[in-house]
């Protein structure tokens, strides 16, 4: 792992455990800076105007609005590592599309403040590559492991992603102390407003997803600002029938439900994961993507492709294909 991405991630881990307080009083502090070194600049610029001749007036007011925006950053990264932290849990595997997946998504959470992405691999060792494009975009990540165990292989609907989010649970349950985690796969696309809305969740918040089951949807049904209901192409007995991406969870509720898990159970991860988190009544949910009248995330998943071709060696050894070949599944 590069230097500089070391410590960039180690440091916004720490960022992320730091409890409330302590990031009060960072803002406080750092606001203070700001204030005596925009009035030191302020008194300097005055200084010198007295001074007269050397400095023009046109450089002084230049150098004032670069401090006040030097100010005005600061303050910002203080207002923006005051947030509840966000931990986004993405399960992957390897296969053609993803990394193409982990770019895109990884490019769209680098637009979310505070947010820490644990990025959780079905397999043995983690895939260099997959690293490599974690350090390369920047987000602050972890990169486990968590590969799907023996007897669940041998099923003819695998539960897949099941053992990557448990891993990022246990992860959660050791290092996380506050904020709201939420399950996020590599296949979808998400408006960034949600991360805004789901950052807040008190105990679960829930809202629409789009591009799924035959409805082209999957929704709470709101009736006077509650749930009374699920519309999902697939209910299937459940009583959360809800799509993974639809939902989000506050840390110490997670943290006070000890028993809580996502079973090894195809279609049902969502409803007895949510069943684990008990007691919680409907009335209790909140309703996010304006009373879920919006929809903010859709179950995209991209085109599956085939498996390439090795390539010929005693044709292309010694170009730049060699090298290409390595980056593709
Ligand atoms: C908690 O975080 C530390 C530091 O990142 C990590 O080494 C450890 O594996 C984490 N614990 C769990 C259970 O994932
Ligand atoms: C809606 O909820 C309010 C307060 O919870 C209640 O007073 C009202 O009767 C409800 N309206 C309907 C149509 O159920
Ligand atoms: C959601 O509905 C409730 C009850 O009808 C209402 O009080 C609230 O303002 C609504 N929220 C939004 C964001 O529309
Ligand atoms: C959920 O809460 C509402 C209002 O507080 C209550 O009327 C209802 O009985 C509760 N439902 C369950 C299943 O506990
Ligand atoms: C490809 O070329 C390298 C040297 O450039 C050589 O070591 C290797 O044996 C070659 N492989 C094949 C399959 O021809």
């Amino acid at each position: 792992m590069g230097q500089i991405s070391r410590i960039l991630i180690e440091s916004s881990s720490d960022l992320v455990k730091m409890k409330t307080a302590t990031k009060m009083y960072l803002s406080v502090i750092l606001s203070t800076l700001c204030i005596m070194f925009y009035q030191y600049q302020l008194s300097r610029a005055n200084f010198l105007t007295l001074q007269g001749n050397e400095v023009s007036g046109g450089i002084n007011s230049m150098a004032t609005i670069d401090d006040q925006n030097i100010c005005n950053n600061l303050k910002k990264s203080a207002e923006l590592a005051s947030l509840p932290p966000l931990y986004i849990i993405t399960p992957t595997y390897k296969r053609p599309e993803q990394l193409a997946e982990i770019t895109r998504l990884g490019y769209t959470l680098k637009h979310v403040p505070n947010v820490l992405w644990l990025v959780i691999e079905d397999a043995a060792v983690p895939n260099g590559l997959v690293t490599r494009q974690l350090e390369r975009i920047g987000v602050p990540f972890e990169h486990l492991i968590a590969p799907m165990p023996e007897r669940f292989k041998k099923r003819v609907v695998k539960p897949r992603g099941v053992s990557n989010r448990n891993r990022g649970l246990a992860w959660i349950r050791k290092n996380a102390t506050n904020g709201v985690f939420y399950f996020a796969d590599d296949d979808n696309t998400y408006d960034l407003e949600i991360f805004n809305q789901m950052r807040y969740t008190k105990k679960v918040s829930m809202w629409p997803v789009g591009l799924v089951t035959k409805f082209g949807l999957s929704t709470p049904i709101v009736r006077n600002g509650t749930v009374s209901g699920f519309y999902d192409g697939w209910i299937g007995g459940r009583r959360y029938p809800v799509d993974m991406a639809g939902f989000a969870v506050n840390v110490n509720f997670f943290l006070k439900r000890p028993k809580a898990i996502m079973p090894y159970h195809a279609g049902y991860e969502e409803d007895k994961f949510l069943r684990s988190l008990g007691p919680l009544n409907n009335t209790e949910i909140e309703l996010l993507a304006s009373n879920c009248t919006e929809i903010l995330t859709w179950h995209t998943q991209t085109k599956k492709n085939p498996l390439a071709q090795p390539l010929d060696l005693r044709k292309y050894n010694g170009t730049n294909l060699v090298n290409l070949q390595k980056l593709i599944v």
